[in-house]
């Protein structure tokens, strides 16, 4: 059986320094704002997979559409030898394209989620089991270093995640990520398209409550991780689309005035009654917004494939 090295590309108290950071800064300005990557404690990574699942979330659904129609076509183009998922969380979808690479020598998924990345490697190995996988715990946005495996590379980015990113973090995500690519990589961008505001919508604010509680989970990350003592059912879950950016914005905003306190940065944070604190964008994409912001950063937009409801978009991406 092949190796499965789980390696921490920083130590932990890295993470904590970052969080710590994060808190002071988004919730010391006005708007108050935190970044979406603090959702993914443990829990927090188990409902993503549940909203994968819910009937108003069709991204993750029309994605795997276009994986298993073109799976075959990416492998072939592509000849990866080693496949690099940033933000690879359950790993689920990825299974359509390990499958098309029988000369596959390495996958490196590259997660925040400790958890996400163990389980996924325990049920890829139980199927693969002459697969190398070298998971990393790490930021995608803070500099990666990747581990020696075989080219050609393949970057698959999947999910849409990279709508998570504000437009300059996309520009700094990119050029990153082009400094990655030798000669004969490749990048999938998985980018979903702007679409009918309902649709939208109702796929961030679900009948069952799934995503306020993926919503309300980073206030208990909070609370964990730093002491703080944030009452999550004291904020209402909102979701609503910005025509004039073309993104979802998910808040959380106060039913009530109080105050928080987080001791472990001796701070006390006062919410209005109705202020809204922003957790996540979630940008939708038109196919030449793609193609500029992969010219910006060096890369050539080769392939553009979308399901055959033209909800998402699949992007295959070569260094110029
Ligand atoms: N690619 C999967 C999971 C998408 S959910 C899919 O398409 O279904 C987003 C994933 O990115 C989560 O697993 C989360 O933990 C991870 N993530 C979010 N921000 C991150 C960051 N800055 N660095 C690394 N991983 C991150
Ligand atoms: C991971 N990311 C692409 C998801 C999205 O759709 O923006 C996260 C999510 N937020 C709410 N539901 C799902």
């Amino acid at each position: 059986m092949s190796p499965f090295l789980l390696t921490r590309t920083l130590p932990v108290d890295a993470t904590d320094a970052a969080l710590r950071a994060d808190v002071l800064h988004g919730l010391t300005r006005y708007p108050k704002t935190l970044p979406p990557k603090w959702f993914y404690d443990a829990h927090g990574s188990e409902l993503f997979e549940e909203i994968t699942r819910l009937p108003e979330y069709y991204p993750t659904r029309a994605e795997r559409e276009i994986l298993i129609d073109r799976a075959d076509e990416i492998a072939r183009v592509s000849g990866a030898r080693t496949l690099i998922e940033l933000g690879s969380g359950s790993s689920e979808k990825t299974r359509h394209l390990l499958d098309a690479l029988p000369a596959l020598h390495s996958y490196v998924p590259v997660d925040v989620s400790e958890s996400a990345l163990r389980g996924a490697a325990e049920a890829l190995l139980a199927q693969r089991p002459e697969l190398s996988v070298h998971a990393l715990i790490a930021d995608f946005t803070g500099g990666l270093a990747l581990p020696g495996t075989p080219g050609p590379g393949l970057i698959a980015f999947l999910g849409g995640t990279i709508g998570n990113l504000l437009p300059d973090e996309r520009a700094v995500f990119l050029k990153s990520v082009r400094s990655l690519l030798s000669p004969g990589d490749a990048l999938l961008l998985g980018t979903d398209l702007v679409k009918e505001e309902k649709l939208l919508v109702a796929a961030y604010d679900d009948a069952a409550g799934v995503t306020a509680e993926f919503n309300r989970n980073v206030l208990r990350v909070v609370n964990r991780e730093l002491g703080a003592d944030f009452d999550p059912d004291g904020f209402d879950h909102v979701a609503l689309w910005d025509p004039e950016h073309e993104w979802i914005e998910m808040r959380l905003r106060a039913r009530r005035a109080h105050a928080v306190k987080i001791p472990d940065l001796d701070l006390v944070v006062s919410f209005e009654a109705g202020e809204e604190l922003r957790t996540e964008v979630s940008a939708k994409f038109r196919q030449e917004g793609v193609r500029a912001e992969l010219g910006s950063a060096g890369l050539r937009l080769d392939q553009w494939w979308t399901d055959s409801g033209g909800r998402f978009a699949l992007s295959l991406a070569t260094a110029v």
